[in-house]
This record gives C-alpha cells, structure tokens and sequence, in this order.
C-alpha cells in the first residue's frame, strides 16, 4: 500500500533535512522538490507528495566525506565499487537510502527509496516515478550548467508544443540526459558506471515505464 505524506509531514521534512544540508545543497534540494512536484502534476498526479517527499530526502548524505560513505556502507552492507576514490559522486545515492531508514522513518517507501538509489546513475528500466525525481534534480531552475539549461528547455517546450505523448516527451528528454552525462565523463575522462549506459540503452529501446502502461 502506497504511503501518504501529508502537507503537515512535508513542511516537518523540510525543516527536519536542513542540518544534513549545506545551505547551497538545501537551496537546490528545495528546487528540485519544486521541479519535481510540476513533473508530477503532469504525469503522476496521485503521487506528488510523496515525489515531493523523494526530492526533500534525495541528497541527504551529500555532505559526508568519503570514510563516512565507507562506514555507513560497511554498517549497512552496501557493495562498493573497486574504485571508491573516483566514484565518490556516486556514494551519497548509495547511502541515503540507508540514512533515510534510520532517521525518517515514517519516510520508509520503497518508491521513495528506490528513486533517491537511482538519482545520480539511473537504470535499466526505471518506473515513472524514478524518472521524475532524477529529472527534477538535472533541470531544476537554479540549474545554470548550459546542459541543463538545454534539457529544461527541450522538455517544457516540447510539451509546450503538445504534438506527442507526455511520456514521449519525458522518454526522449531522459535519452538525451544521459547522452550529456556520459559525454561529459568521457570529457573529464571520468568512469561511466554500467548502470548509466543501461539506463541509456533501455529509454533508447522504448524499455522503460513499464509500471505506467496504460491499458
Ligand atoms: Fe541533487
């Protein structure tokens, strides 16, 4: 059964965050929880609140420094990689979800869990709500890197034009997102985790909302 967060609940999380944050990370957490209730006022209505509720938690542990990731992966058995050193940008969707069952626990949802996991990399075949969330947080308004920009603009004008189907729309906005992404670590020479590139490939393919089809 799906959770639901109440207005009251959110304005606590939006206060109960802000020592986990740096005032910067909680600027832009703020806006991606904007971002991400306009995305789901378009596609997952139902959900908004608890897309809200993802955005709030979804860097909660980014202000951790590498032996803290390590810990708290020790504590709670989470894999990491062979590399950690040149992988630190990806820890914090490693360990927020463990961060999220220990001090929020009414915020213990598997959606909301999964989305904060899969924010930063993406996956293979991602729900809607996964989508949403790691949208929200490339195109929110205080993104100013010129790729974010670009992708904000396609996708709201893009809907604007309404010629396709929103989730056409939302589809090819996210092949484009990890294109930049994975065009931007080969720039940095960067790893690309495999997770990014099956994410790719699965929007490419069409293999992706399948929790959304409709009937
Ligand atoms: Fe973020």
């Amino acid at each position: 059964m799906k959770l639901l967060y109440s207005d009251e609940m959110l304005n606590e999380l939006r206060e109960k965050i802000r020592p986990y944050l740096k005032p910067k990370r909680y600027n832009h957490t703020l806006a991606v929880e904007e971002e991400a209730a306009r995305l789901g006022e378009i596609f997952i209505p139902d959900d908004v609140n608890r897309l809200r509720a993802a955005a709030l938690l979804h860097d909660i542990t980014k202000k951790l420094d590498l032996s803290e990731h390590l810990q708290i992966c020790s504590r709670f058995d989470i894999i990491v990689g062979d590399h950690p050193e040149k992988e630190q940008k990806l820890f914090h969707s490693k360990t927020a979800p463990a961060v999220i069952r220990e001090d929020f626990e009414g915020f213990y949802d598997e959606d909301i869990l999964s989305a904060v996991r899969w924010h930063t990399t993406g996956r293979e075949n991602m729900t809607v709500f996964e989508a949403l969330v790691y949208l929200a947080d490339y195109i929110e308004k205080t993104r100013t890197f010129e790729d974010c920009v670009i992708l904000r603009n396609y996708f709201y004008n893009e809907l604007e034009k309404g010629i396709e189907d929103p989730f056409e729309t939302l589809r090819k906005t996210m092949v484009m997102s990890f294109d930049m992404t994975i065009r931007n670590l080969m720039e940095e020479n960067g790893l690309i985790d495999l997770d990014t590139i099956s994410a790719r490939n699965s929007f490419v393919l069409k293999n992706c909302f399948t929790d959304n089809i409709k009937e």
